[in-house]
């Protein structure tokens, strides 16, 4: 997880690093841990959904429809694979091995990229 996904503004940016903080932990964490860190990062994602948010709304960005959308999808994925874990551990972990960093990655490039671009031409960071 070497790639440059800094996109310039500061208080997105530490909250997609703490991201990538937590994933590591539980792609590496024993097995006790894995549900626990599961849970903390979907936590993680909540707060760092409902921050880009707020700056949407209180910018009024263009495009806020589509990224309130796309964070919902995201969220309600992490939680469907959440709960697929409790039963198929197995199920949890390819999710988070295989998937979440892509799926977390394509977002930040695709979307929120969008989003710091106009905060940067706004002049607003
Ligand atoms: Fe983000
Ligand atoms: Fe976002």
């Amino acid at each position: 997880m070497n790639d440059d996904i800094r996109l310039g503004v500061e208080s997105i940016d530490t909250k997609h690093d703490e991201f990538i903080t937590i994933l590591s932990k539980i792609k590496t964490c024993k097995s006790k841990d894995f549900l626990p860190l599961f849970l903390d990062m979907i936590e993680h994602t909540k707060k760092h959904f409902s921050m880009e948010e707020e700056i949407m709304n209180t910018t009024n960005f263009y495009d806020k429809k589509e990224h309130f959308d796309e964070h919902e999808t995201m969220l309600n994925e992490m939680l469907y694979f959440y709960e697929k874990a409790k039963k198929m551990p197995l199920f949890g972990k390819s999710y988070i091995n295989d998937y979440a960093y892509e799926k977390f990655k394509r977002h930040v490039l695709n979307v929120d990229s969008q989003l710091t671009m106009f905060l940067k031409k706004k002049g607003n960071l």
